[in-house]
């Protein structure tokens, strides 16, 4: 199984919580690609794969300017995605209280509402917090793809 992350950021905080998935969580699936948002579109789900949105929010709780384009096309050219299983870490700031981690937020949504299938809840991380999101997002990531994810895949590959 391969687990496909897309990554929406603008200082980069998401691509460092990818990268230290795509190292420490090799041993759980046969590849582990990361993939910034940067030209992509709905057609990057047409892949069998499991799939990881990672997203930082920006403005007054929109996507990263990196990730507008894809989550653009969910609506410009929709289509059902019910073949489609995926997860999402959500990055914020809690100071933002009226749009705390939207981004990651409004992704799955709009995931939802074209028929993909979200494997357990939405990760979310607060800046403010002071905490580092490679090392919690990692930590998370592993137990959901033992717990959560892997088992889902296998049961709907069966
Ligand atoms: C100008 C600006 C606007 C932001 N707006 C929000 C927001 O509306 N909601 C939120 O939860 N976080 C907001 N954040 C916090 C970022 O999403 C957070 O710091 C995140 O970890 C950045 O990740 P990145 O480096 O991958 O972009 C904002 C940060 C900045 C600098």
């Amino acid at each position: 199984m391969k687990l496909k992350i897309l990554v929406g950021t603008m200082t980069s905080t998401a691509d460092y919580v990818a990268q230290s998935i795509q190292m420490d969580c090799a041993d759980l699936v046969d590849e582990i690609e990361v993939l910034l948002m940067d030209g992509l579109d709905i057609s990057v789900f047409d892949e069998d794969a499991l799939y990881l949105i990672c997203s930082s929010t920006y403005g007054s709780g929109d996507v990263p300017d990196n990730a507008r384009g894809l989550y653009e096309s969910l609506d410009a050219q929709p289509k059902y995605l019910g073949h489609v299983r995926y997860g999402v870490i959500a990055l914020g700031d809690c100071t933002y209280a009226q749009t705390f981690c939207f981004g990651g937020k409004k992704f799955d949504e709009r995931l939802q509402g074209l028929g993909a299938q979200r494997i357990g809840e939405v990760w979310l991380h607060d800046a403010s917090a002071g905490t580092f999101p490679e090392e919690l997002g990692t930590a998370w990531c592993r137990e959901w793809l033992q717990n959560e994810a892997i088992p889902a895949m296998q049961k709907a590959s069966a």
